[in-house]
């Protein structure tokens, strides 16, 4: 049974909107990743969209055919719904995509993925909604051998409403495989500078910090089409 609650990140006064505008960048470097015809004109899903600023940003740079977010966060679903007026896209709370009885070109998730305990049910859930040779794009850091891993997860299962699972890239990958999927690692850090100023947040030091960027990656993985 998947629990629903009101907000995700529950530090400071609002805790979500401030995630919202410290993501913004980084999903400016995804939109910059992924492929361009993989939304152009097509059906998008946003797996955990909290309060739904990633589709808006998306339109607002490559716009799609229509998009549909879900989350368990039922405040934030209400404020996505709110913000959503000019734009395509549909909400709704929960975990299963399969309640918007439909079949999605391609299916994203930023930021999710490593919240995510039950990976092989998690990838059995997009499958299902993803069209034969759509693409699952997700965004991923493998903190396993992170000397902060244990430090991060104290914080953001401190403040997040669900906990933080410290998985492989060799965990992620090999569930895609296990499922149909055929999968590409893009490199999430691709320029030669990196903005260290807020390190503390999240690791015990610098080289934690970077070793994070290093390991993190945009997964692309296609639904069947094995080459
Ligand atoms: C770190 S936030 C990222 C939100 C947004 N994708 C972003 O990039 O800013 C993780 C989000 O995933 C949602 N989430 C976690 N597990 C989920 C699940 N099983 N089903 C739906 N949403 C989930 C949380 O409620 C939260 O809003």
């Amino acid at each position: 049974m998947v629990e629903i609650y009101d907000h995700w990140w529950l530090k400071g006064e609002n805790g979500d909107q401030e995630m919202e505008e410290n993501h913004y960048l980084a999903w400016q470097n995804v939109i910059h990743l992924m492929d361009k015809k993989d939304i152009e004109k097509k059906k998008i899903l946003d797996f955990g969209c909290n309060q739904g600023g990633f589709l808006r940003q998306l339109y607002d740079h490559i716009p799609y055919k229509n998009a549909y977010g879900i989350d368990l966060a039922k405040e934030a679903i209400e404020i996505a719904k709110q913000r959503a007026k000019m734009y395509p896209i549909t909400y709704a709370v929960g975990s299963n995509p399969a309640v918007f009885d439909c079949l999605f070109d391609t299916v994203i998730s930023t930021s999710v993925l490593y919240l995510i305990e039950d990976l092989p049910e998690h990838f059995r859930l997009i499958g299902h909604v993803l069209r034969e040779g759509g693409v699952y794009y997700t965004s991923f850091s493998d903190q396993t051998k992170n000397p902060s891993a244990t430090f991060m997860k104290e914080k953001i299962d401190r403040y997040g409403a669900t906990k933080m699972q410290i998985k492989s890239l060799n965990e992620v990958v090999d569930g895609l495989v296990a499922q149909g999927f055929s999968v590409e690692l893009i490199k999430e850090q691709q320029q030669p500078v990196y903005e260290v100023t807020s390190y503390k947040e999240f690791y015990l030091s610098v080289d934690d910090y970077l070793f994070s960027c290093d390991h993190s990656y945009l997964i692309k993985a296609r639904k069947g089409g094995r080459k």
